[in-house]
C-alpha cells in the first residue's frame, strides 16, 4: 500500500496577494524585473521539463550522473530517516537518490516541497506507487516562505538540487542558507546543487536554445501574469534574451518589449508602460566556482563533507553537514 499526504502551506490567496506585491514592485521598478518563481504554474512546470531533455541543457544530466554515482555514499555517509527536497518539481532526478538510500535502508520518508501543486501532486503519486515502503508527505507552497517547520523523522537530509539556488541574488542566497540551517539539528545534512562557471557560449546556448523551449518558458510568466491578475500582455510582443553577465557570473534571463507598448495590469492595480527595446530581467540563475561553494556554506554554518563534479566538471553536488 501507497501512503501519500499532501498538504498547502498558505492559501493560494496568498499565494495571489504575493504575486501581487512582486508584480507591483518588479514592473513600477527601473529596471523592470519579475521573479523568477512565477514561472511554474502548470505549463510552466511542463516547459521546464522539456527544457531538462534539451542537447544544450546539460545540467540536468550532469547533475544525475553525479546523483546516480554518489547515492551510495550520499545514504552511506547520512543515513538519512527523510529526504526532503526542495523546489522538486516532477522529482525525477530524485530518483537516483531515493534508489541508493532504498538499498541502505535508512530512508523511510520522502517530503518533497513546490510551489505548483500539480506538478507535486503528480511526482507524490508517481513515487508513492514506485517506493511502496516509503511515506510521502508533499507540501505545496513557497519554500523560500515556509522553512520554518520541516517535517520528518530525523536525521533528514534536505536536498536543493538543480542549480536552483542559482536563482537568488547572493543576499538571498545567505538568507537562505542560513534559515535552512537554523530549520536543522547540528548532524543533519543538505545537499546542494551547484552549476559551475564555464565558456559563456557553453552557458548561453544552455539558455537560448535554438528550439526555443527556453523562450517560450520564459515568456510563460507574462500568461501567468494574464491568467492570475487579468493582465493583457502579448506575449508574442516580447524577445527571449540569454544574457552572461561575467562579472557577477551568472546568466540574466530577460523579456525585451519588440515595440512601445501599455499593458493593463487590474489584479494589482496597476498600467505599464514599456519603451521599445525595454528589458524585464526575469531570472538569474547564477554559476559558482568550487571555493566560493565551500565559503557561502561555511558562512550558513555547513561544513562541506563531499563536494563531487561530473566527469566533464560542470555540476557540482555538495554533501554538507549541519555544524554547531
Ligand atoms: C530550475 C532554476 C535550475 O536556473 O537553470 C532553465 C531554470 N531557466 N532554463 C535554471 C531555467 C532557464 C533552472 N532552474
Amino acid at each position: 500500500m501507497s501512503d501519500v499526504r499532501i498538504e498547502r502551506h498558505g492559501s493560494a490567496e496568498d499565494a495571489t496577494e504575493a504575486l501581487r506585491a512582486d508584480v507591483r514592485e518588479g514592473l513600477t521598478a527601473e529596471p523592470k524585473w519579475l521573479p523568477s518563481k512565477w514561472f511554474y504554474d502548470a505549463r510552466g512546470s511542463e516547459l521546464f521539463e522539456r527544457i531538462t531533455g534539451l542537447p544544450e541543457y546539460y545540467p540536468t544530466r550532469a547533475e544525475r550522473e553525479v546523483l546516480t554515482e554518489r547515492a551510495g555514499a550520499i545514504a552511506r555517509v547520512t543515513g538519512a530517516a527523510t529526504l526532503v527536497e526542495l523546489g522538486s518539481g516532477s522529482s525525477e532526478k530524485t530518483r537516483a537518490l531515493l534508489d541508493g538510500l532504498r538499498e541502505h535502508a535508512t530512508l523511510r520518508q520522502f517530503v518533497p516541497l513546490d510551489v505548483s501543486a500539480s506538478a507535486l501532486s503528480e511526482a507524490a503519486e508517481t513515487i508513492a506507487r514506485d517506493y511502496p515502503r516509503l511515506q510521502v508527505h508533499g507540501v505545496v507552497g513557497d519554500f523560500t516562505a515556509n522553512l520554518d517547520a520541516l517535517p520528518g523523522h530525523r536525521p533528514r537530509l534536505v536536498a536543493f538540487l538543480g542549480g536552483t539556488i542559482g536563482n537568488f541574488l547572493p543576499a538571498e542566497r545567505a538568507k537562505f542558507l542560513r534559515s535552512t540551517r537554523d530549520v536543522l539539528r547540528a548532524g543533519e545534512w543538505l545537499l546542494l546543487g551547484t552549476d559551475l562557471v564555464k565558456h559563456p557560449d557553453t552557458l548561453v546556448a544552455a539558455y537560448d536554445d535554438a528550439s526555443g523551449v527556453t523562450g517560450e518558458f520564459n515568456r510563460n510568466v507574462l500568461h501567468v501574469l494574464n491568467a492570475r491578475l487579468g493582465a493583457d500582455f502579448d506575449p508574442s510582443g516580447f524577445d527571449h534574451v540569454a544574457h552572461w553577465d561575467a562579472e557577477s557570473e551568472w546568466i540574466e534571463m530577460r523579456l525585451r518589449a519588440r515595440a512601445a507598448t501599455t499593458v493593463r495590469v487590474p489584479g494589482a492595480d496597476l498600467e505599464v508602460s514599456f519603451a521599445e527595446g525595454e528589458h524585464v530581467r526575469t531570472e538569474i540563475s547564477a554559476k559558482f566556482r568550487r571555493d566560493g561553494v565551500r565559503a557561502e556554506l561555511a558562512e550558513a554554518g555547513f561544513a562541506v563533507r563531499h563536494l563531487w563534479t561530473d566527469a566533464a566538471d560542470r555540476f557540482a553536488v555538495s554533501l554538507c553537514e549541519a555544524v554547531p
